[in-house]
């Protein structure tokens, strides 16, 4: 499964990437007011950094006009993916820029007839949104575990991208379901290497270690 960090943060994207660890990243307008800088200016430093994909999404909502907010957008780099909601209008604007050549992130999925719908307009990528379904009281993963299926059978290209993941558990649940991607927020990614069991055994073999007065270098 591959790991995107979402987040416009540059000073957290650069900390992660230099893990080696993250194959990409995912913007949305939230975070980008959020980051209080010029969206354009944060687009073009996430792509210095990152040689994957990095979504950048579009505001209009007009298949037209989001064209012409694409065209600007991919402009900046060649890994940028545009970004586009999961309405008709977003649809055909998926349609265009896929057939062009480019990458679409088709987001704001909230269930399977949307992602088939997306799928078919060639999406590169599908957006479903887990954490804001579990929210409402219903199950995000379940949601995962139909696109999977669907997609399967029917040989679909598109790489679902789960979203709006909140905690460790969804990411180990994505990777049993099979989910291509997790677009993961920095806090929960570096979660994923934590256990006390594992800071108690280091701390207990360090304090043997010691015992011994040998050092490796
Ligand atoms: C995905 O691309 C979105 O940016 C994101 O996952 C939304 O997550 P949220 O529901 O925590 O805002």
């Amino acid at each position: 499964m591959k790991f995107f960090v979402d987040s416009a943060d540059l000073e957290e994207i650069g900390e992660l990437a230099d893990t080696g660890l993250i194959d990409g990243v995912t913007t949305n307008p939230s975070l980008i007011a959020k980051s209080g800088r010029d969206f354009i200016d944060v687009i073009k430093e996430i792509c210095t950094i990152i040689d994957g994909p990095v979504s950048a999404e579009v505001t209009a909502l007009e298949a037209g006009d989001m064209l012409k907010e694409a065209e600007k957008l991919l402009g900046i780099s060649k890994n940028v993916t545009i970004k586009v909601p999961l309405t008709w209008d977003g649809l055909k604007a998926c349609k265009t820029l896929t057939d062009n050549g480019s990458m679409v992130n088709v987001t704001l999925c909230f269930n399977a007839n949307q992602a088939l719908l997306a799928a078919k307009a060639g999406a590169t990528f599908i957006s479903p949104f887990i954490g804001r379904l579990d929210d409402m009281g219903l199950d995000g993963m379940e949601l995962i575990e139909e696109i999977r299926t669907i997609y399967d059978n029917y040989d679909f290209e598109t790489q679902i991208l789960a979203a709006s993941i909140r905690n460790i558990n969804h990411v180990k649940t994505c990777a049993l379901i099979g989910a291509d991607v997790a677009t993961v927020p920095g806090s929960v990614i570096k979660q994923l290497a934590k256990h006390p069991l594992t800071d108690k055994g280091l701390e207990g073999f360090l304090k043997d270690w010691k015992t011994t007065g040998q050092s490796i270098l």
